[in-house]
This record gives structure tokens, C-alpha cells and sequence, in this order.
């Protein structure tokens, strides 16, 4: 532990690799560090010394950062066809999207558009029935099923509309469990530090049941970053809670998107909650029909107003 306590007392690093984080005007936040610093799984001992300032800077940006020309997450193609025949369903019919590190990237589309199965597909939990998956540079498809399943717990958490918790694990228990299955050891500085943001601290040791809706997402949410994966997916993951918490939730998702670099794929099919993302896809019949950069609540209103008049009504 020497070699790091320079670093931190220079501020800019923690054993972790990862920033100090507070609360502060009850928004979760991360804080206390350059994002340049909080790039995942950059060892702290990063840069190398000795190289030139702009080496140095390369040389965090590189292992997995912005710069590194790999995409959290590239779909290409993707065609999910449900039964055959006459009555087969064609969830997604040729979607392509591709997903920077560090970017929060939110899906709306109407009901039965695909978002789902565009999420679940790309998340490794379903395969596609053509076209290609791939998440930080790994294909899905030329994964076996243990493959996918050890890629998924390395490198996808979730956040699900209904929690999805353990009902007879503790929060505390709740949290760690994809690291415990994963047969690893849990960060116990990024752990506090996640559940001191999500202001969970007092409520480890109570079961789902004795939660709040908006304090079992906080431990859902928790328990999605905890491995600091390659990518969270978020399917509504505020769409059971009341407008605060969901608030609390989405500032939670936006930070760790803009400090820790996290990236983070969301549906939703609220306006709010998109317009704390980076980046909007629009899906209709299984495909991307639409995308807009910074969304704002009333521009995503706008353009769904026009995307429903541009669309056959579902009487004809
Ligand atoms: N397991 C399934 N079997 C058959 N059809 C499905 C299945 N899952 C989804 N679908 C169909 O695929 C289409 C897209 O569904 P989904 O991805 O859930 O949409 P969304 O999340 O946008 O509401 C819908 O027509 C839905 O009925
Ligand atoms: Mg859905």
C-alpha cells in the first residue's frame, strides 16, 4: 500500500484507482479526481515514469480509454427473429450502434420496438438470431455458453425495472453477489465508496423487503457497478420508482458515466430520464429510425411527437 499513499495524498488517486466519492445537495456524486485518472482498470501505478508528459497522457488514455479505438459495445446487423414461419416476430430487423467508453447511452421506442431484446441481446442473456455483438473487442456469437457466462459476469452488470434482488440475501450480500459468484474478491474501497454515493450505508444489513423501492434500485444499481464492468445495461430502471429516487438514480448513472468513465446503456421510454444521457436512439419496428445527441426532456418530446406522426398508425 506505500507505493500509493503518495498519490493520494497528492489527491489525485486512491488505492482503487477510483475517486473519493461524496453526497453533496443530495445528488450522488463522484468526486475528486480528473476523469483522465478515473479510467477503469488503469493500474495506479499509471503513467509509467519517465516517459514524456504526452506519453504519460497516452498511456492512461490507451489501456482501455477513449482513445483506444475500441468500443464498449459495436451491435452490427442485428436481426432477432422470434418462431418462423407466417407468424414469426421480428424483434430486431438490422440495428447497428456502437457505444464509446465512458458514454451514456439511452434507447426509447414505442412499445413492443425492441428495446428489450436490443438490450438483453447485447447483454449476452439472449443470442441473436444473426449479426454480431461485441463488447470491449469480445464477439458473443463465438462464445460458447460458459464462455458467455464468465464474459457477463467479467464485464455486464444490470439494473432491471423490477430490482431483481435476492429476497432472502441482505443488500450488503445482494451487492457483492456477482463478484462472490464470479469467484472474486471484492474491492472493499470502491464497495464503500459505491455504497457511501448511494447513500446505502445504513440499510446493508436489511433484506429487499425492508427496502423502499428507490433504496432497492440504489442496491440494484450498486450491485451492477460493483464489478466495475465494461458496460451497465439498465432496462426502465426507474420506471417503479417515484420522481426523486428515480432522479437520484439517473445523476448516480450520469456520474459515473462523466467521472469513472463507467458506460452505460439505458432504456427508457420517459423523456426525463433520457435527457440525462449523452446520447438518444430512437427504435421503431426493430430498428434505430432516429438518434440525437444531448438530449433535452423538450426536444425528446418533439421528436417523438413527429416520430409518432411519421409513423402507420397501429388502427390501419
Ligand atoms: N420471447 C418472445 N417470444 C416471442 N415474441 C417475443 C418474445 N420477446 C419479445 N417478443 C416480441 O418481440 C417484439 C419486441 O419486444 P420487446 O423487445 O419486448 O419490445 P419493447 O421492450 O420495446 O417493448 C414484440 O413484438 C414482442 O411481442
Ligand atoms: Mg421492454
Amino acid at each position: 500500500m506505500g507505493r500509493h499513499a503518495s498519490e493520494a495524498s497528492r489527491g489525485l488517486n486512491h488505492p482503487t484507482g477510483f475517486p473519493v466519492i461524496r453526497k453533496e445537495d443530495g445528488e450522488p456524486t463522484f468526486r475528486g479526481m480528473e476523469p483522465a485518472r478515473c479510467l477503469r482498470s488503469v493500474p495506479s501505478d499509471h503513467p509509467p515514469k519517465g516517459l514524456p508528459m504526452s506519453a504519460q497522457a497516452d498511456a492512461i488514455a490507451s489501456p482501455d480509454g477513449p482513445g483506444s479505438g475500441v468500443p464498449a459495445v459495436r451491435v452490427r446487423d442485428a436481426v432477432k427473429t422470434y418462431g418462423d414461419g407466417p407468424t414469426a416476430v421480428h424483434a430486431l430487423d438490422g440495428v447497428d450502434l456502437e457505444v464509446p467508453r465512458g458514454r451514456f447511452l439511452a434507447i426509447m421506442g414505442p412499445s413492443g420496438s425492441g428495446k428489450s431484446t436490443l438490450l438483453h441481446c447485447t447483454a449476452g442473456l439472449d443470442r441473436l438470431t444473426s449479426g454480431s455483438v461485441e463488447i470491449d473487442g469480445t464477439a458473443l456469437e463465438g462464445l460458447n455458453d460458459k464462455q458467455l457466462t464468465r464474459l457477463r459476469r467479467q464485464q455486464v452488470g444490470f439494473v432491471f425495472q423490477s430490482y431483481n434482488l435476492v429476497p432472502t440475501l441482505t443488500a450488503a450480500e445482494n451487492i457483492t453477489l456477482p463478484v462472490d459468484l464470479a469467484g472474486e474478491k471484492v474491492d472493499r474501497n470502491w464497495l464503500d465508496r459505491i455504497v457511501d454515493t448511494l447513500n446505502l450505508g445504513d440499510r446493508l444489513s436489511h433484506t429487499p423487503a425492508e427496502l423502499s423501492g428507490g433504496q432497492q434500485q440504489r442496491v440494484a444499481a450498486a450491485r451492477a457497478l460493483v464489478s466495475r464492468p465494461t458496460v451497465v445495461f439498465a432496462d426502465e430502471p426507474t420506471g417503479a420508482l417515484d420522481s426523486r429516487s428515480g432522479a437520484e438514480l439517473l445523476g448516480f448513472l450520469r456520474d459515473a458515466a462523466r467521472t469513472v468513465q463507467q458506460t452505460v446503456v439505458m432504456v427508457t421510454h420517459d423523456p426525463t430520464a433520457a435527457s440525462y444521457a449523452d446520447r438518444l436512439l430512437f427504435l421503431a419496428d426493430g430498428r434505430v429510425v432516429d438518434d440525437m445527441e444531448d438530449p433535452t426532456a423538450g426536444r425528446v418530446l418533439d421528436r417523438m411527437k413527429q416520430l409518432e406522426g411519421d409513423l402507420p398508425s397501429e388502427a390501419n
